[in-house]
């Protein structure tokens, strides 16, 4: 099966792609209006930086930068004194209006908010934008508490929506962009342990689900459907599907539960279409399972019937899998590369089913047409033979 081993490689490279990141530091830079601040921090999401000098008194000075900036978006940067997340943000909102940078102060008490500027339940006696070379950079000074030693923080980036800042995307980064922010330590932190935590476990559940229910299964109907028109491989293909299905239905379920686990988790986004459609995977996989410890001998009067129901509750489980694989591809929104990396595998499969499906013909076709030149009065060809070729094309 030099197929499978393929595949398994494409596995491993993946995992191993989703594992390292690539890192980028905010330490080396210089700003241009030669600004200097003792501490930064590459944030986990978005690509942006937060810089900053944190006075005895608490006056806290900071920069925020965005350097992949678009004119038509905002960018907002908010500290969170009362809570985690966006509802309470004491944000720093930045845009470009009528082509100068714009920056104000907007305290959010709602989901549903504009971004109106307001003011903050800390005093901001500066806040200024500056936009070159298509970064956009929010410079504050905020007069915290000098009690203040560790900060919730939260930061986005949304599109404007007739001049003014508009409703952010809901996916991907945009709902992992928060953590804590510990004002005295002066080395590099990544955004939070909590956040980055759920951004790991969310990759995990992509990879174990997109190895089972996306690779493994449809290799395993493969399996099933292209070996057993060959004699030889009698009873091999069996036993390699039910290895393959019962692999790929372990790890499955490991990633569906790691699924159930994040929804459960997630307070503010629910995924309704991709839970349900993971739920009734999990009810059709496990059919499956029970199916084949159910199923009549091979030559008895049900087994038709077996087989129909078998082949049928499996083309739904594949179908519904890759179906739900590419919603997940959505709501996680990772990089591009690893969308193409899963449609390369579907592709590679779908190129060899597409082959062997050609081949099966070809064989039942020429099987058919042999034993009806050996025995002309048997109008039954195959059937009279051997159930092998027969069996292929159900
Ligand atoms: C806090 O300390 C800094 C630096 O010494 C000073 O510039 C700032 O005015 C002080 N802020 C307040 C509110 O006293
Ligand atoms: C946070 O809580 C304190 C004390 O309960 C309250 O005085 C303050 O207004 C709250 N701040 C915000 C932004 O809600
Ligand atoms: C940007 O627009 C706001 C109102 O939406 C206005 O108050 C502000 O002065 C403008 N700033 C610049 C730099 O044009």
């Amino acid at each position: 099966m030099d197929g499978s081993l393929r595949i398994l490689l494409v596995s491993c490279a993946l995992v191993s792609m989703l594992v390292s990141s690539s890192a980028q530091t905010c330490g080396s830079y210089t700003f241009s209006n030669n600004n200097l601040y003792t501490s930064c921090t590459d944030l986990s999401e978005l690509g942006s930086f937060i810089h900053w000098t944190r006075h005895t008194n608490g006056t806290l000075e900071i920069a925020y930068r965005q350097p992949d900036f678009s004119s038509t978006n905002w960018i907002a940067w908010a500290i969170n004194l009362n809570s985690t997340g966006m509802v309470g943000a004491q944000s720093l909102v930045a845009y470009v209006n009528s082509s100068a940078p714009y920056a104000y102060t907007s305290p959010v008490s709602s989901y549903s908010t504009t971004l109106a500027p307001g003011s903050l339940s800390f005093s901001v006696p500066k806040i200024e934008a500056e936009n070159s070379n298509g970064e956009m950079i929010i410079y504050a000074t905020l007069e915290l508490s000098s009690s203040l030693t560790t900060v919730n923080q939260v930061w986005q980036e949304g599109p404007l929506s007739g001049g003014t800042p508009g409703t952010h995307s809901t996916t991907g980064e945009h709902v992992q962009s928060m953590g804590t922010l510990d004002l005295l330590s002066g080395q590099t932190s990544t955004g939070g342990s909590a956040t980055s935590s759920r951004v790991r476990r969310r990759n995990i559940h992509g990879v174990l689900n997109v190895v089972s229910w996306g690779t493994l299964m449809p290799l395993g109907a493969m399996i099933a459907r292209y070996m057993k028109v060959f004699q030889a491989a009698d009873p091999a293909w069996f036993y390699l599907h039910v290895a393959c299905q019962s692999s790929g239905y372990i790890v499955g379920v490991a990633g569906w539960a790691t699924g159930i686990k994040l929804g459960s988790d997630s307070s503010t986004v629910q995924y309704d279409t991709h839970r349900n459609v993971g739920i009734t995977l999990f009810c059709l996989g496990t059919l499956q399972l029970f199916a084949l410890l159910l199923r009549p001998n091979k030559d008895h009067k049900y087994r038709l019937y077996w087989n129909i129901y078998h082949h049928a509750i499996g083309y739904c489980i594949i179908i519904l899998s890759i179906f739900n694989i590419f919603e997940g591809f959505d709501i996680l929104d990772p990089e591009e590369k690893w969308k193409r990396a899963y449609i390369g595998i579907l592709i590679f499969l779908g190129f060899f089913a597409i082959m062997l499906e050609a081949a099966t013909w070809y064989i039942v076709i020429k099987r058919k047409r042999e034993s009806s030149e050996k025995y002309p009065q048997n109008g039954n060809g195959v059937n009279g033979v051997n159930g092998h070729g027969a069996r292929t094309v159900v």
